[in-house]
């Protein structure tokens, strides 16, 4: 009794191990994807000062990289890129960052459509692009975007 009693104790212990191991995994994974999503906004921009040197893609996750903030999950609440001299296009992996509230990137010579993509970032609360030379119009899936305050 007491042997079985010990043993049903271990196999919970190596449960909660497991989960514990599942979920470090699992928000690696999730973070890493933001890292790329990031780091192909880098490659497809043209950065003269080198504002986007720290942009590591081996890192664990973006949440080092200078001009990027995490939350305490590590998932990406802003990027700061406002008067960094950027040209070239946005990437629709941005809508990847389903956690963004910021997206700064006003005062660079961005060209090209806006991705519709970002429609999907449901918490974006601040998207400054003005000062770009942005081709064709504003996706309407920006419209969705109930808590976003400035374009
Ligand atoms: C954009 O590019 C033009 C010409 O290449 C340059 O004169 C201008 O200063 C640039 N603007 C910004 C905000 O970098
Ligand atoms: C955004 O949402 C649309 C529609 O659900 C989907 O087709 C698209 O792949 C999503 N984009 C990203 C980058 O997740």
């Amino acid at each position: 009794m007491v042997m079985k009693k010990l043993k049903k104790g271990e196999e919970m212990v190596s449960l909660v191990v497991w989960l514990i191991l599942l979920s470090h995994l699992l928000r690696r994974i999730y973070a890493n994807m933001e890292g790329d999503a990031l780091h192909s906004l880098r490659t497809n921009l043209e950065d003269p000062n080198n504002v986007l040197q720290s942009w590591d893609p081996t890192l664990v996750n973006p949440c080092t990289w200078f001009h990027v903030t995490c939350n305490n999950d590590n998932s990406v609440i802003r990027v700061d890129l406002g008067n960094a001299a950027l040209s070239g296009q946005l990437v629709p992996q941005l809508g990847l960052l389903k956690n963004l509230q910021y997206l700064e990137l006003y005062s660079n010579n961005i060209t090209g459509p806006i991705p519709s993509d970002l429609g999907n970032l449901t918490n974006l609360v601040s998207l400054d692009l003005y000062l770009n030379t942005f081709n064709g119009p504003i996706p309407a899936t920006l419209g969705k975007l109930s808590k976003l305050r400035f374009l």
